[in-house]
């Protein structure tokens, strides 16, 4: 049961064949499209609420024909938080005779791997089981080796992790528990997706990287599916996504349209701003919307401890911008030197495991709400896309460790 009709060239528009394996078209992202009118005749809005809690439940809305082939780990159906002390930090510019803005944070850290990456793995690994896959092989700056590794057990597929060095040392060892084969490259991404190249050329493997497949899209399009049930089929007035390669932010802009298009999101109403959030060390997105570029610079030296922000150069970048310009959003980089600051003020004030990638989207609610562009009253849902607790790096060095209340016991010496 499948209401995919074709996949379409993002670039051009150009329809392509459906049930085969697909990778670009050229070399931009390939969109799944879905005959629509028959999805809305299939299943309602409130059939949906007897369904299990998870991304499952929107499955006339995802790709996988035959349900055996589905892999999950019950991934989906993050909570909502409202986060009132947060926006007080973050608001306190308002006037307090104007009702404040209503801050929430949609926590993916809860998500199975500690990432949002598990959506988009579970729709592309399913994908690849259905289409006869048996070698998948991912480039990873984080959390998404992890995701695969885990996903591709699922499936008992056999599952290839490239990585550079200086990855983060709990996505490197989650790669290998898993049972990947999980290797360190001594170079950046792009080198680890040049060595993918090869190994998809002489050994068969499929490269599921961000965007060169077309449906890890189709399992990220599941937050802003949630995110509208969760609201009772209403949309917040501004969405901030921390931005890397533009899955996450790509998918829900497509989740929007169709939702509208299957009337259960009304066609009239307001979309949300999206906010593209980067940080300085590595800020194409920003840089090619200040510019008024379609397509953005590959950003150089790119540097960040927000591991999953360090994509010097989307495939899809086009499409990210398209969708902010079209929401009356932005792209902001925020300086990678505070985001250790607004992680910690987001962690003591709300007890959310904020990632520093998601860091940088609450520094751009702070300076959106201080250059006027959140108005009273407003609703604004940041995205956290990752546990704290994978970045113990950042954790040991940049923030208050345990070392200065060692405690000698006894306490009174000689009692
Ligand atoms: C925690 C985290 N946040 C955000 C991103 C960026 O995701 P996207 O490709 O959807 O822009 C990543 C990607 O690695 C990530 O691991």
């Amino acid at each position: 049961m499948s209401f995919v009709t074709h996949l379409e060239g993002a670039i051009d528009g150009s329809r392509l064949e459906a049930r085969q394996l697909a990778t670009t078209h050229k070399d931009r992202p390939l969109l799944v499209r879905y005959d629509l009118p028959a999805v809305s005749r299939a299943i309602s809005r409130d059939q949906l609420t007897a369904r299990d809690a998870t991304m499952w439940r929107y499955r006339e809305l995802l790709p996988v024909e035959h349900n055996e082939n589905i892999v999950t780990l019950g991934e989906g159906m993050t909570p909502l938080l409202p986060c009132p002390a947060l926006g007080a930090a973050l608001f306190k510019s308002f006037s307090s005779s104007s009702t404040p803005p209503q801050l929430f944070i949609k926590d993916e850290s809860q998500l199975p791997t500690g990432s949002f990456k598990s959506r988009g793995l579970s729709v592309a690994v399913s994908m690849a089981k259905e289409l006869g896959v048996k070698h998948i092989a991912i480039p990873t700056a984080g959390n998404a080796g992890g995701a695969l590794a885990a996903y591709a057990a699922r499936a008992g597929l056999e599952a290839f992790v490239f990585m550079p060095e200086d990855t983060p040392v709990v996505n490197q060892y989650e790669a290998a528990l898993f049972g990947a084969r999980a290797f360190l490259v001594n170079g950046l991404i792009t080198d680890c997706a040049k060595i993918i190249r090869e190994g998809a050329d002489q050994f068969g493997w499929f490269d599921i990287s961000t965007l060169k497949e077309p449906y890890r899209i189709e399992g990220k399009k599941t937050m802003g599916l949630e995110l509208a049930e969760q609201l009772n089929w209403r949309l917040p007035n501004h969405i901030f996504y921390p931005t890397g390669g533009g899955t996450g932010l790509i998918g829900m802009w497509k989740a929007f349209s169709e939702l509208q298009q299957i009337g259960w999101l009304d066609a009239n109403a307001d979309k949300p701003a999206m906010h593209a959030c980067q940080s300085t060390g590595c800020a194409p997105i920003p840089a090619a919307f200040a510019q008024g570029e379609r397509f953005a610079d590959p950003a150089e030296n790119a540097h960040t401890i927000a591991s999953g922000l360090r994509v010097p150069k989307a495939i899809g970048d086009f499409l990210i911008l398209d969708a902010i310009r079209e929401s009356g959003g932005s792209a902001r980089a925020i300086d990678e030197d505070s985001l250790t600051h607004w992680m910690r003020l987001t962690t003591t004030l709300e007890g959310i495991s904020l990632c520093p990638e998601a860091a940088a989207c609450v520094g751009a609610v702070a300076r959106c709400a201080e250059q006027g562009a959140i108005q009273p009253g407003q609703s604004v849902v940041i995205f956290n896309t990752g546990a704290a607790q994978k970045y113990v790096e950042v954790i040991e060095t940049k923030l208050p460790t345990l070392d200065h209340n060692k405690i000698n016991w006894p306490l009174i010496k000689g009692a």
